[in-house]
């Protein structure tokens, strides 16, 4: 049986950091930063757990592309690049493979537009789905904060022509 004393100290060695990496990162690539922060200090902790923001990325190239077109990039061929797409932006997130390919964590937003799951910091299959039209206004400000952390990273390389109806709407209104 264990002791009071030696559950706290359990609580206290495997609870507390596993509770500060799902608050820093699980609900929202935002939620990594404090609300107000100084620009070194969003570095470190950028640092700690995400990759940075990048300065060598290309002026964003809109070809168009259908979400079945978009299917044959999601990492199971080796040979090819590997896109992610949010809010119908196609990105190259080809150099994380690691991250985004066969049977790597988050392989489920490769090669399809997941803008739903992402809203909703989900990774079930299922909610990786492109139509956000229904997502509660907190789960729509998470889905673009991950857009924006993904523009800030990654190439933008396409643009989804075959988005949902109702998301179209949205998306045709916000250009
Ligand atoms: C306990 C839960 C979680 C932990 C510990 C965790 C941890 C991490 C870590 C360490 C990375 C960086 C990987 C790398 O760059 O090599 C990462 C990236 C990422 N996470 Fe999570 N994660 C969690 C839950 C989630 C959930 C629920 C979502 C669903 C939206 C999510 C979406 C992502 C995405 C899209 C990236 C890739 C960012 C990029 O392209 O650099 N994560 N996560």
């Amino acid at each position: 049986m264990l002791s009071d004393s030696s559950l706290l100290i359990y609580f206290l060695a495997l609870g507390l950091p596993l509770l500060f990496i799902i608050r820093r990162h699980a609900l929202s690539p935002r939620a990594q930063r404090p609300a107000v922060t100084t620009q070194t200090d969003e570095k470190k902790s950028l640092k700690t757990i995400m990759q940075p923001p990048r300065d060598d990325l290309d002026p964003p190239n809109y070809d168009p592309i259908t979400l079945e077109e978009l299917a044959q990039y999601d990492g199971s061929d080796e040979s090819k690049p590997i896109y992610v797409s949010i809010k119908g932006d196609v990105f190259d997130v080809t150099r994380k493979r690691d991250v985004y390919g066969k049977g790597a964590s988050y392989n489920i937003f490769a090669g399809k537009d997941g803008s739903r799951g992402l809203g909703k910091s989900s990774l079930q299959v299922e909610d990786a789905m492109p139509d956000y039209s229904t997502l509660p206004e907190n789960e729509m400000k998470v889905l673009d904060d991950w857009h924006s952390f993904f523009t800030k990273r990654y190439n933008i390389v396409g643009r989804v022509t075959d988005m949902p109806e109702a998301v179209s709407q949205k998306l045709s209104a916000t250009l």
